[in-house]
């Protein structure tokens, strides 16, 4: 059996119409930038988030970007950053021109560690940027009036992973007490994880590593002169991590693959 880690045409697959009918729709009204569709997911998404106002941006690099430069973030300000997390999260701090202070991580929610903050907040500190990478979830305009459906299905396929993983030298990421991960990732650690991986590729498994490097190890960093050690919590999980397959459009026999095959490893 294959089991993708993703797998974009199943999840366009029922929506293909619809998205069809959008592009169709876009391209005959012409608008260059901005115009209705724009508005609409605005619209929709501020609705969907119960906020007034949602303005819709090209990427995440550039929402962050823009954040900063509203909140007026420059030069002799400091902004905290976790260490694990993707790159984009540190960049829009260096394009203002501010100084980037990376923080460990928690060894259980694998985000911000606030006890790690708090010793890293001076009187220089304008932002603090919490990534919810591990419980996050993104739409666009088609794809909104799914969103409960498919994180309930990602919420059910993270309970049948931490039920029936059993594997002595795996571990599971642990549910929180103070919220509820929608599993945008489900990651899991290996001491052999390069070893582990190789092993579910041969059985046609796909999980990918997110993320090899903590940021503070990233070449372009290293004028920030952090060192390995600086950050355990982070290098231990960039050393052992492996995202397991769980989009919401995996048949329930393809997790149950998954999980007969990780405890056989
Ligand atoms: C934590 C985080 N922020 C932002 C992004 C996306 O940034 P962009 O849309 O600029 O590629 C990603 C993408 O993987 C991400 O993981």
């Amino acid at each position: 059996m294959k089991v993708p880690f993703i797998d974009l045409q199943r999840a366009h697959q029922p929506i293909k119409r619809a998205l069809l009918d959008a592009f169709e729709k876009t391209i005959e009204h012409g608008g260059y930038c901005l115009g209705p569709d724009v508005t609409a997911f605005e619209t929709a998404f501020a609705k969907e988030q119960g906020v007034s106002r949602c303005v819709g941006v090209g990427s995440g690099t550039e929402a962050l970007h823009l954040i900063a430069c509203a909140m007026e973030i420059g030069p002799g300000d400091e902004v905290i950053i976790p260490s694990f997390t993707f790159i984009a999260s540190a960049w829009f701090a260096q394009y203002v021109g501010a100084r980037i202070v990376f923080a460990d991580i928690d060894p259980v929610s694998y985000t911000l560690d606030p006890v790690a903050l708090e010793a890293l907040i001076t009187d220089k500190t304008k932002a603090i940027v919490v990534t919810h990478l591990f419980g996050q979830a993104a739409a666009l305009n088609v794809k909104l009036p799914a969103l409960r459906s498919k994180t309930e299905r990602r919420q059910e396929l993270g309970r049948r992973y931490l039920d029936g993983i059993r594997h002595s030298d795996i571990e599971l990421p642990q549910p929180l007490e103070w919220g509820r991960s929608v599993y945008h990732m489900f990651t899991i650690q290996h001491p052999e994880r390069d070893r582990l991986r190789t092993y579910l590729a041969d059985n046609g498994i796909g999980a990918d590593i997110v993320y090899p490097h903590p940021l503070h190890r990233q070449p372009c960093f290293n004028f920030l002169g952090y060192e390995e050690g600086d950050f355990p919590v982070s290098e231990r999980l960039a050393n052992r991590c492996l995202s397991l397959p769980i989009v919401p459009e995996l048949a329930d026999e393809e997790i149950e693959y998954v999980i007969e095959t990780l405890n056989a490893f």
